[in-house]
């Protein structure tokens, strides 16, 4: 009994260990341009940095744990909240007074701040630890959704094929690749900076099948 608990743990630590190494693999590729200097988690982002104010809430910062104070924030959206964070807004500095803090380290901080004080996000992981791979449903509604739900600026919209069909012609890599890349209304990433070309694909693919029947 023990045994056999043991060997499929072993097991499914052996296939983490494999999809980690695969995705170290595809975010060395993709991180390459990036070259990330900080890579912290939020959580650890957060006790160095953030939490000499957030903590307590000095100067008025919403307080970690007051879900009152950071519903009323994250209703801004993630890509607004990093926006001020990384330039300051009111008494909150630029960085957090840290240079040092990542774009991508904001972000995630932010992300555990909101989550600690009764948000739903999904943290990105730090580079390398990216075994598990988010949904494209998952991203779709943390980011996607900002302009391509309502079609913002010309976003094709979930489920229209009329849409999508025509950026679709010259197949998925090339979709994908402009969608890396960014152009006109469309931010490189879709303003995420860490979300990999796979996760762009699956997300692409989530609203392009979205609504769609099984037959
Ligand atoms: C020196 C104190 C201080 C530090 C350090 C600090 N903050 Fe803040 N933060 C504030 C204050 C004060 C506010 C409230 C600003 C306002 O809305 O008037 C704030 C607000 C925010 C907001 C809400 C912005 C909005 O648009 O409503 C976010 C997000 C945020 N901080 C993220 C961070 C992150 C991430 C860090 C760490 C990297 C950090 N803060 C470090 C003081 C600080
Ligand atoms: C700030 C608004 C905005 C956000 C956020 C956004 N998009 Fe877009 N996206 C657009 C617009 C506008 C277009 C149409 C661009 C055009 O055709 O000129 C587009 C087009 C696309 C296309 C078609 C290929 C291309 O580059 O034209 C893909 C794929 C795509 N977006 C994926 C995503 C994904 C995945 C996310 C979330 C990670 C995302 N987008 C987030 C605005 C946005």
């Amino acid at each position: 009994m023990h045994t056999k608990v043991d060997g499929s743990r072993r097991y499914s630590r052996a296939r983490i260990a494999g999809l980690i190494a695969l995705s170290l693999t595809l975010s060395t590729i993709c991180a390459a341009a990036t070259a990330l200097r900080g890579d912290r988690s939020g959580e650890e982002v957060v006790a160095e940095v953030c939490g000499a104010c957030h903590t307590t809430g000095v100067n008025g910062a919403p307080r970690i744990g007051d879900q009152a104070a950071w519903a009323r924030r994250a209703s801004q959206g993630l890509t607004v909240l990093t926006g001020h964070a990384i330039t300051g807004i009111r008494n909150m500095p630029a960085h957090g007074g840290s240079p040092t803090v990542s774009d991508v380290e904001i972000t995630r901080a932010i992300t555990y701040m909101v989550n600690a004080s009764g948000g739903h996000w999904i943290e990105p992981l730090p580079a390398g630890t990216k075994a598990a791979r988010r949904t494209g449903e998952q991203i779709y509604k943390m980011q996607c959704s900002k302009c391509h739900e309502t079609g913002v600026n010309g976003a094709p919209r979930p489920g229209d094929h009329a849409a999508w069909i025509p950026r679709l012609h010259n197949g998925a890599d090339a979709a994908v690749a402009s969608a890396v890349h960014g152009h006109g209304a469309m931010p490189a990433r879709g303003g995420l900076a860490d979300l990999s070309d796979e996760e762009i694909r699956d997300t692409m693919f989530y609203m392009f099948n979205y609504g769609a029947s099984s037959k």
